[in-house]
């Protein structure tokens, strides 16, 4: 993308040394036609005027005070919403760890409280603060919740010492999000459709067999996908979960279901099946089975969704991504679906720990690609951030 024309940006300005450079950042965002909406803390007014950011950004300043009028003007959501991405340049110490905790006691945490949009956070601190646990526990969080960090680099500091917690060259700050931003908009053009949940396979009219999945590896896959800009669909089968972003989402209940939303949800560029499909239907009783002292039930495969889709070649999505769920053996078996299912990637994990996998707010993902061989481990963390991981990869191998 040459120029930032109709990309509105919304800078926030912590109070920090750096904060002189924000202006710097602000005159190159402006150079390349940015809309720009500005955010004063009360701290960083004593570095940078209200009336010098105004003059650079030419738009308007928002300062940090808090009364009903001011409420009915600024009106955080509205601005939250406004954005298509939000800027914390310098990002202090202190903004981090408000954040990290989801304070909202003024207008710039209340605001990226409030947002669902990309934020950038360009940290800017001593080092002897970049490097304590405190600071490394708050970015760890703020990274599991979807931020991403721009820097910082190592330097000279203003405070006389040397080493890393300087905030990035505002031309680097700018580069990142031109990079972002262009690749949003070209992923507006690119469908991407996942799978996720359980299935549920009825035996009566009131009774059914279902796994322990809970969609959220999926559900977080989605969400990533949507948020730099893919054109998303979620087929899901029964969850908990709720979705608030803009995205095309399909609830069904069994895997004969979700094999029809799948058939027509394609053509789609991108298709990520995390949806943990029973592999068995039942013959289904149209009554409800009385208590009887033995019982048997029949089973018959249910049709495999991504090994349709996966071997539809007119139809076949450029990048097919597989699940493989796995309790032991996770090279070989996962190796194997790699080719018996003809997948471009195969994301496996190990369902047998208790602190990860099913169910569990966390993961720990191998991936096995096609077309090297080679295999990729993406360490224990949050599902929230391995999806973030995952998407990152899909947004190099398909620009
Ligand atoms: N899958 C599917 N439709 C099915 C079964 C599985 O689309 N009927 C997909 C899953 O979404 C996942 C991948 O196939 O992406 C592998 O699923 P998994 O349950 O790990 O393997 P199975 O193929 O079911 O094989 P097995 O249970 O023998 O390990």
């Amino acid at each position: 993308m040459k120029n930032l024309t109709s990309k509105k940006i919304l800078f926030i300005i912590c109070g920090g040394i750096s904060a002189y450079k924000s202006l710097e950042i602000i005159r190159l965002l402006k150079k390349n036609n940015a809309e720009i909406k500005t955010i004063l803390t009360k701290s960083a007014k004593e570095f940078v005027t209200p009336l010098s950011v105004a003059s650079l950004s030419q738009g308007k300043v928002y300062e940090d005070l808090f009364s009903v009028e001011n409420e009915a003007e600024m009106d955080h959501i509205a601005l939250s919403r406004w954005a298509d991405v939000i800027i914390v340049a310098p990002a202090t110490a202190n903004t981090i760890s408000k954040l990290a905790q989801g304070n909202s006691d003024d207008l710039a945490s209340t605001v990226i409280l409030a947002s669902n949009k990309q934020i950038f956070l360009a940290p800017a601190m001593n080092i002897r603060m970049w490097e304590h646990k405190s600071t490394k526990e708050n970015l760890k969080n703020l990274r599991s919740y979807g931020y991403k960090l721009i820097g910082p680099i190592i330097g000279d500091m203003a405070c006389g010492e040397y080493g890393e917690g300087k905030m990035s060259e505002p031309l680097d700050i700018l580069n990142t999000i031109k990079t972002f931003l262009s690749e949003k908009l070209n992923n507006k053009k690119i469908k991407a459709l996942v799978t996720a949940g359980p299935t549920n396979e009825y035996i009566d009219p009131v009774r059914y067999i279902t796994n322990k999945s809970s969609g959220k590896q999926g559900y977080e896959i989605a969400k990533s996908l949507h948020k730099r800009g893919f054109d998303t669909t979620l087929i899901s089968g029964p969850t908990n979960l709720e979705i608030f972003e803009d995205i095309n989402l399909i609830k069904v209940e069994t895997a004969e279901e979700m094999f029809k939303a799948t058939q027509q949800n394609l053509p789609a560029d991108i298709a990520v099946f995390s949806a943990a499909v029973s592999d068995f239907k039942i013959i289904k009783k149209d009554r409800k089975i009385k208590k009887q002292n033995n019982i048997s039930i029949s089973l018959e495969k249910n049709i495999d969704i991504l090994n349709y889709v996966s071997n539809h070649n007119l139809m076949r999505p450029k990048l097919v991504i597989g699940f493989a769920a796995e309790t032991n053996d996770l090279d070989q078996n996962a190796i194997a679906k790699l080719s018996n299912k003809n997948c471009d990637w195969i994301l496996a994990n190990d369902v047998s720990k208790a602190n990860s996998g099913f169910n569990s707010d966390y993961n720990e993902i191998t991936i096995y690609y096609k077309d090297n061989k080679k295999r990729e481990k993406l360490s224990y963390k949050k599902k929230s951030e391995l999806s973030e991981e995952i998407v990152d990869r899909i947004v190099s191998q398909i620009n």
